[in-house]
């Protein structure tokens, strides 16, 4: 076996033993994700849609822009 097949099967090996390491990302929880939003939704609107100018909607907002605020709240 080449040095460099035998360096990819050592790689893989590590991968799939990181895997079943348990990691500290909770299962999604839906009801929690709601009552955070429920902060947001003061400004932004319930939809996401905002009825207050200068506020912007966040309704189509690539998901990542919103997960980031919301992951900061406590
Ligand atoms: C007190 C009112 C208020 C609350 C509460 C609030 N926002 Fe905002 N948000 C704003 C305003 C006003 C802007 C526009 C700021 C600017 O243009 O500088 C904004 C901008 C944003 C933007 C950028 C949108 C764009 O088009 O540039 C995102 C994303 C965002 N808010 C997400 C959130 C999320 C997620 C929450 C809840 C965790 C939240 N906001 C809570 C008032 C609020």
């Amino acid at each position: 076996m080449s040095r460099y097949v035998s360096k990819a099967i050592q790689g893989m090996a590590f991968f799939f033993a990181a895997c079943a390491v348990p990691h500290t990302w909770a299962a999604p929880d839906a009801v929690a994700g709601k009552a955070k939003a429920q902060l947001c939704a003061a400004c932004h609107g319930e939809n996401g849609v905002s009825s207050i100018p200068d506020t912007p909607h966040l309704a189509a907002q690539p998901p990542l822009s919103i997960f980031y605020p919301i992951a900061a709240v406590p």
